[in-house]
């Protein structure tokens, strides 16, 4: 050894040992599985000499990280070639981490195969929309509808399950990692032929649905029918979608058959999915999952805890259940436009917004870079030399915060009396035809759920199609696509007491993606006695007014008729294009106890913020009485014992918060009245 190298290790063991004194022993670590919080990074100690691992593993348990995520891309380094397995490297891995008190999640490694898979192969590569093969070097190049394909991702899932599905440091499995690419050559084309097939029985009958006589397009063979993906037949387009989606579930499926034959049941499996990310119907990819995970990165800027938490409340809507952030960004990415770093403390404050939201584990990409390869500039916790970065001593003390507050938040959720209601269906269909192209729908659902957000804190985004039984208001932004069964679900909700809210475009299209006989909002009309009489795409703002003030509507105008005299028009256009001056732009009906709102304006953040504000109160919804400076947010998790409330200060300035009661500061482990939220400052507080 050299002296420099002598010296850099003097320092490096200083540095652990320092960090072990400030963070708590290895000897003290509660084990992994003890709290419910998690602290994770996705380390790759197959890119390592193993004479280092043992250091790795060291700092991170001094950072107070309680699992890692290793393996999911590292099929060559566990199968080097077709039928040998070398899983012995994983074992010792696993055993290492285990002795530093860090639980194993093992991710599947079917986004990247080896070469000499690619290679034997072919026909396991994925042909590209353009019909080019694609190829090795990068990942996601396989084929997710190739049997050969599936077959070899399930042995090799297959092997790890026998050797790790009982082992007691593995707490779960990621199956593969961020489901993206699909593949358009003849057998996967075949194969949604087959799927469409099984769907509409007959070709009259696909015929029909999608009216096909239109542009000469009637398909007299099942084989003629094309992949479309942009600008083709809405019902083909849509039937598409669908089928990527059930073959998304039936790859997955191979894999989670697999781990569950070997496996102990209490080992978890998930996938990380990507938020608003809408290539797939991520409700019909989570069925097969105990819980879901997802990515969770800012990019360029800085945190948005408006989006952001709708991309959380998303993601825990995809199965009901609390969640986790299997990837977030150590400081910055590599992939952005602008790559720059979040601010000291922004990341501390963005673990506990995550938690806020449901998620019970945080973890950060990735633990180290690789020497070499795609992602070198990518954010890390520790540098190239492997001693810590700036960054690592804020994660360390959310580490340690966790480890504080998990046994609180252990078993809670968060609650919430209003849902919005997300579908991938009509978020296809509107993006397919925006007809104006700033009308995005996630846009569309964000206008609502921020000022309903700061309302009532906590929001659920669930599918049209679950039980609603449980939630004071729905709202539905942009239900465009609407089948029989959810529309039923949405009567049977407003009959039983509920109040629904129905935005622009919503009830417009039928489950094939084609218009419904009737105008919107299709099936609702007569529970509305209502209906949009016509549909207006805006090259400029149309005046509104009326019981949510004075505003203007944006990017899109419905002209709104109500019949029913016992029904209320809440507000109306001004002068604008002639069509829309003077007519209903909200109109409103009880139904029983329950009634039926439709806002056929795109209100800016004022006349929203009213309307808001009176869809909360007419619903009889009773938020948390707190007054929080701008900027401050409040999350609450509860269950029957406890409720814990998470204040985080977003703003530039310190914010102080009056609390309605004496409540327990649990970080700052204090009885308080009142607490002083620096920016980024977090308060977790318990109302026992
Ligand atoms: C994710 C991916 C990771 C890593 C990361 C970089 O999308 O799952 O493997 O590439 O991005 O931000």
């Amino acid at each position: 050894m050299n002296v420099s190298r002598f010296h850099r290790l003097v320092i490096f063991l200083l540095v652990i040992f320092s960090l072990r004194v400030t963070y708590g022993a290895a000897t003290q670590s509660p084990s992994p599985t003890d709290g419910s919080l998690y602290l994770g990074t996705a380390w790759y100690p197959e890119q390592w000499p193993e004479l280092r691992w043992e250091t790795d593993l060291a700092l991170m348990e001094a950072a107070h990280i309680r699992f890692v995520r290793i393996t999911e891309f590292a099929w060559s380094a566990m199968e080097p070639s077709e039928g040998h397995y070398d899983l012995d490297w994983v074992e010792r891995a696993i055993r290492l981490a285990e002795k530093h008190h860090i639980a194993v999640v093992l991710g599947t490694p079917s986004a990247a195969p080896p070469a000499w898979l690619t290679f034997k192969y072919p026909e396991t590569l994925r042909t590209k929309e353009d019909g080019r093969k694609d190829e090795h070097g990068n990942r996601q190049q396989f084929d997710w509808s190739n049997a050969k394909y599936r077959e070899l991702a399930g042995n090799m899932a297959e092997q790890m399950a026998i050797h790790f599905g009982h082992d007691p440091n593995v707490i779960g499995w990621q199956i593969d990692n961020e489901y993206a690419n699909e593949s358009y050559g003849a057998d996967t084309r075949s194969q949604f032929q087959a799927w469409l097939k099984a769907r509409y029985i007959t070709l009259d009958n696909l015929n029909a649905k999608w009216t096909t006589s239109y542009w000469s397009q009637t398909y007299s063979d099942w084989s003629q029918i094309p992949i479309e993906t942009f600008g083709g037949n809405p019902g083909l387009l849509l039937s598409w979608r669908r089928f990527v989606s059930d073959t998304w579930r039936s790859y997955q499926k191979i894999q989670i058959e697999k781990i569950r034959e070997h496996s102990d049941p209490r080992q978890f499996i998930t996938t990380n999915m990507m938020g608003f990310f809408d290539a797939y119907d991520h409700y019909t990819v989570s069925q097969d999952l105990d819980f879901a995970s997802w990515d969770d990165y800012v990019g360029t800027g800085q945190l948005d805890p408006v989006r952001n938490g709708a991309a959380h409340d998303l993601t825990r809507g995809f199965l009901r259940r609390n969640f986790w952030v299997m990837e977030t960004q150590p400081g910055f990415v590599n992939w952005s436009k602008d790559n720059n770093a979040l601010n000291k403390g922004e990341t501390r404050a963005m673990a506990w917004h995550d938690i806020g939201h449901g998620a019970d584990a945080v973890s950060y990409w990735q633990w180290r870079s690789a020497l070499n390869g795609q992602e070198e500039y990518h954010g890390t916790l520790v540098g190239a030399d492997g001693t810590p970065v700036p960054l690592y001593e804020e994660v360390a003390q959310i580490g340690k915060e966790f480890d504080k507050a998990g046994p609180a938040l252990k078993g809670t959720e968060p609650h919430s009396e209003v849902a919005i209601l997300h579908s991938y269906d009509s978020r296809w269909a509107i993006n397919w035809q925006r007809h104006n192209q700033k009308f995005d729908p996630i846009d569309a659902l964000i206008s609502y759920y921020g000022p309903l957000r700061d309302l009532v804190h906590t929001i659920d985004i669930v599918s049209p199609s679950v039980s609603l039984t449980q939630y004071k208001l729905v709202v539905a932004p942009a239900l465009n696509v609407l089948t029989d069964e959810q529309a039923k679900n949405l009567m049977d909700y407003v009959r039983g007491g509920g109040h629904l809210v129905l935005g622009q475009r919503s009830g417009m299209k039928n489950v094939d993606n084609g218009l419904e006989i009737e105008r919107q909002p299709g099936p609702l009309v007569e529970m509305l006695g209502g209906r949009v009489e016509q549909y207006y795409a805006l090259d400029r703002d149309v005046p509104i007014s009326g019981d949510w003030g004075i505003g203007n509507s944006k990017i899109w105008a419905e002209q709104l008729s109500l019949g029913d005299p016992q029904g209320k028009v809440l507000m109306r256009y001004g002068k604008s294009n002639g069509w829309l001056d003077g007519q209903p732009a909200a109109i409103t009906r009880s139904v029983g106890n329950g009634s039926i709102t439709y806002i056929g304006a795109w209100l800016d953040e004022g006349t929203m913020s009213a309307a808001a504000k009176w869809m909360v109160m007419t619903s009889g919804i009773h938020p948390p009485v707190i007054k929080l400076p701008k900027g401050v947010d409040l999350y609450v998790r509860s269950n029957g014992q406890k409720c814990i409330w998470i204040l985080i200060n977003f703003a530039a300035d310190s914010a102080e918060v009056t609390l309605p009661q004496q409540m327990t500061d649990i970080l700052a482990g204090s009885k308080v009245g009142a607490v002083t939220l620096k920016q980024y400052g977090v308060a977790v507080l318990s109302k026992e």
